[in-house]
């Protein structure tokens, strides 16, 4: 996939405390039930959960951010957001490449994730990276009773 000069220069870090007003401005844009402040705050004392943010550049705001669990041999992946007024210049790809390559570095052999089956957009970014449907939640989405499209990812590197 072609990714632009912005996203190359891109730095990737561990989400801190510090970086809570980024990641919350960016999460009420992107989703119909955002999570609060304190949930982002509960996930980040979580042995098993992490937060990647990405910006564009080094001490630039956060533009991105990723939210997934190593559990045993998979990554479950909760979240991937990116600002609105940095949508389509591949910031989403790049924390979806750095999600992969940290599944593959922990000996993981699975990564799944949930998307809402109108997230058209979502799953064809998923689908670029390999993931492929595999079952549907029923009324999942408690808020709006929407249906979730399960994918998964089980060749993280070409591999079985
Ligand atoms: C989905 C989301 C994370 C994508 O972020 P992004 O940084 O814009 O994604 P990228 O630029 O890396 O997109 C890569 C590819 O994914 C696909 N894609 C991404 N957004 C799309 C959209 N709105 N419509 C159609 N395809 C889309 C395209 O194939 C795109 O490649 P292209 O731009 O060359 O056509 C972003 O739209 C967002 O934050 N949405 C709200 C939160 C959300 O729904 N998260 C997913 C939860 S399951």
């Amino acid at each position: 996939m072609a990714v632009g000069a912005r996203s190359r220069r891109a730095e990737i870090a561990r989400m801190t405390l510090r970086d809570l007003d980024g990641v919350m401005e960016i999460e009420r844009a992107a989703f119909k039930a955002p999570w609060s402040r304190q949930v982002f705050i509960e996930e980040l004392e979580r042995d098993w959960a992490h937060i990647d943010v990405l910006r564009e550049r080094a001490g630039s705001p956060v533009r991105a951010f990723a939210n997934y669990w190593l559990v045993r041999d998979e990554v479950h992946l909760l979240n991937v957001a990116t600002h609105p007024d940095t949508r389509r210049r591949g910031l989403a790809s790049v924390l979806l490449g750095h999600v992969i390559d940290f599944a593959w570095d922990a000996g993981c052999r699975y990564i799944t994730l949930e998307a809402r089956r109108s997230n058209q957009g979502a799953i064809r970014l998923y689908r670029k990276f390999g993931f492929r449907p595999v079952g549907i939640r029923p009324n999942y989405y408690v808020e709006d009773q929407e249906d979730a499209i399960v994918m998964l990812l089980d060749r993280l590197r070409g591999k079985g």
